[in-house]
């Protein structure tokens, strides 16, 4: 299922980048977007993650965002996660690097053990004010509507999650695009790859002379551009990777 060039690039790779993206956890029973049971086939981005839904609604907006924080507190990370954090350990150990760039703000890839993680869509565990920025975590004071305000500024609390139209956090996309510059491989795994500017880092890592494995088992708009594409679910295939790996 892994072709033995990929391995054999992995193998001589001083720098790995990967993105992850819904597909690595779905595996753990979380949702992804665009599948057709998947969370933009049920709820409304518009109405759900746009500071013009937030201002339209907060509590409807807060609500669901609780909801979510609520399903991945209640799930485990899977084989596909601790595949990764054993691929960093792997690298790591070679003094190579390894950057985990994800699109998912469950914090799976934290709980697994992951430790260089770049969070370019923010988490759900915290909350940022919509005016000074500041993130928090946990407090709860309330405004007389009864929703949470930062206790420095006395914005409004949302959560830490880039909505449509937004800016990714600057620091962590800088970050990204590094890594994605000085990978030789580049990992693009369980993402639809439709949604920018993530979408475009692997194609940064391409310009630059990675070799690119995707892991998905549907073809995306990057499948063409890719130097593998390992059509199998990212719980199955990156067990394999690693072990073949360790093996070696
Ligand atoms: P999508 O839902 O767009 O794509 C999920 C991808 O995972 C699809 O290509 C599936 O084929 C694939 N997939 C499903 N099960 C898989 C498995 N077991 N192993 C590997 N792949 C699997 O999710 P994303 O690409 O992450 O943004 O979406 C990108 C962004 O769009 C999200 O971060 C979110 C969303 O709007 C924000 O919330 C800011």
């Amino acid at each position: 299922m892994i072709p033995a060039d990929a391995l054999t690039r992995l193998k001589s790779a001083r720098s790995i980048a990967v993105l992850t993206g819904a597909g690595v956890s779905a595996e753990s029973g979380v949702a992804t977007f665009r599948d057709p049971d998947g969370i933009w086939a049920r709820f409304s981005p518009t109405e759900l993650a746009s500071m013009d839904g937030f201002m339209a609604n907060p509590q409807r907006v807060l609500d669901w965002y609780a909801h979510r924080r609520a399903v991945v507190d209640a799930v485990e990370p899977n084989a596909g996660h601790t595949a990764l954090v054993a691929l960093e350990r792997w690298i790591t150990q070679r003094d190579g690097t390894f950057t985990l760039i994800t699109q998912n703000v469950d914090r799976l890839h934290q709980r697994a053990g992951s430790r260089n993680v770049l969070e370019v869509h923010g988490n759900l565990v915290e909350d940022r004010c919509s005016v000074c920025e500041e993130i928090h975590k946990g407090e709860q004071q309330l405004d007389a509507a009864g929703l949470p305000v930062c206790t420095t500024c006395g914005g409004r609390l949302r959560p830490n999650v880039v909505w449509f139209g937004e800016d990714l956090p600057r620091d962590v996309w800088d970050a990204s695009e590094r890594a994605a510059r000085d990978a030789d491989v580049f990992m693009s795994i369980g993402t639809s790859s439709v949604v920018w500017p993530a979408a475009g880092l692997a194609h940064t890592a391409r310009s630059r002379g990675a070799a690119i494995i995707e892991v998905n088992p549907t073809s995306t708009d990057l499948t063409p551009d890719v130097t593998w594409h390992i059509p199998a679910p990212s719980g199955t295939a990156l067990p394999l990777i690693v072990a073949a790996l360790e093996a070696a």
